[in-house]
């Protein structure tokens, strides 16, 4: 008989063996694990068939529907958690399933006054259950048109990663994020700057003196992320991991 492991390799799962483990994991019973492997071996990912993605060494709950939070964003959460001070107030815009923030909220010592933000109510759904352990607010509206006032002019640490795939690059995507992730999460329009230079425009109200703004985006774009910040007023340096293939911008008000 053929094992779970033998059909995740032959559906081109390179790391088989743990995928059955995870599988195995999160089935309730071998009728969950049947329907678990057979939405894995169809091609769904892996974090979305099991409920959950490793991030910063936390458990994010994720799921159908949902933007699975990458490994690269780590880099974005390390350099954030660099510059934050007990308290501070973060605000994760086009949080997603609220990773970012809910990792940087873990790693300051002291905690953090948390907010995150999305326009898409499927992601907040798993985001209110993943910034819950850090007493996060969770905001649901376009941008910065989803915050209360009161967060004006009190953001210490805007936190972004905002979709920065430009629309034309969407078909040369793996499928599992082109046909498993919504497109309002991955396009980000003609050269993928379009919420870049939303995020950046809008920042200015938002943040408090001296506070930054970190946003991921890739080596290429990051000349043209940094010119938007750099446009909105906020002065900008550039970092990036070798390790992790990651570019963030931090910007200061
Ligand atoms: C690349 S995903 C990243 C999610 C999360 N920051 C992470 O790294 O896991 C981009 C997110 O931006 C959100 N988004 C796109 N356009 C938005 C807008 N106009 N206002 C707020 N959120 C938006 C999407 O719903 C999606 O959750």
């Amino acid at each position: 008989m053929t094992t779970l492991v033998e059909r995740l390799r032959a559906a081109g799962c390179v790391f088989a063996e743990e995928e059955a483990d995870l599988l195995a994991g999160a089935a309730r019973d071998d009728g969950h694990l049947a329907e678990l492997a057979a939405r894995r071996i169809g091609g769904e990912p892996l974090e979305h068939v099991v409920g959950w993605a490793e991030f910063c060494g936390l458990r994010m709950e994720v799921g159908a529907g949902a933007f699975v939070p990458r490994r690269r964003s780590e880099f974005l959460v390390r350099e954030a958690v660099a510059l934050a001070g007990p308290g501070a107030v973060v605000l994760d815009l086009c949080c997603g399933v609220g990773a970012l923030g809910a990792a940087v909220a873990a790693q300051v010592p002291g905690g953090v006054e948390l907010h995150a933000a999305d326009v898409d109510p499927a992601a907040l759904a798993y985001a209110r259950r993943n910034v819950a352990p850090y007493g996060g607010s969770v905001w649901e509206g376009d941008l910065y048109a989803a915050l209360p006032a009161s967060l004006r002019g009190r953001v210490d640490l805007l936190v972004v990663n905002a979709p920065y795939v430009p629309t034309q690059e969407i078909g040369f995507m793996p499928s599992e994020a082109r046909d498993h992730e919504p497109l309002l999460s991955l396009d980000g329009g003609a050269d993928g700057l379009d919420i870049h230079r939303r995020v950046a425009a809008g920042s200015a109200a938002w943040l408090a003196p001296g506070g930054r703004l970190l946003i991921e985006t890739s080596s290429r774009q990051s000349p043209s992320t940094a010119s938007a910040l750099g446009a909105a007023g906020l002065a900008t340096r550039t970092v990036t991991s070798q390790e992790l293939y990651a570019t963030v911008v931090i910007a200061e008000a």
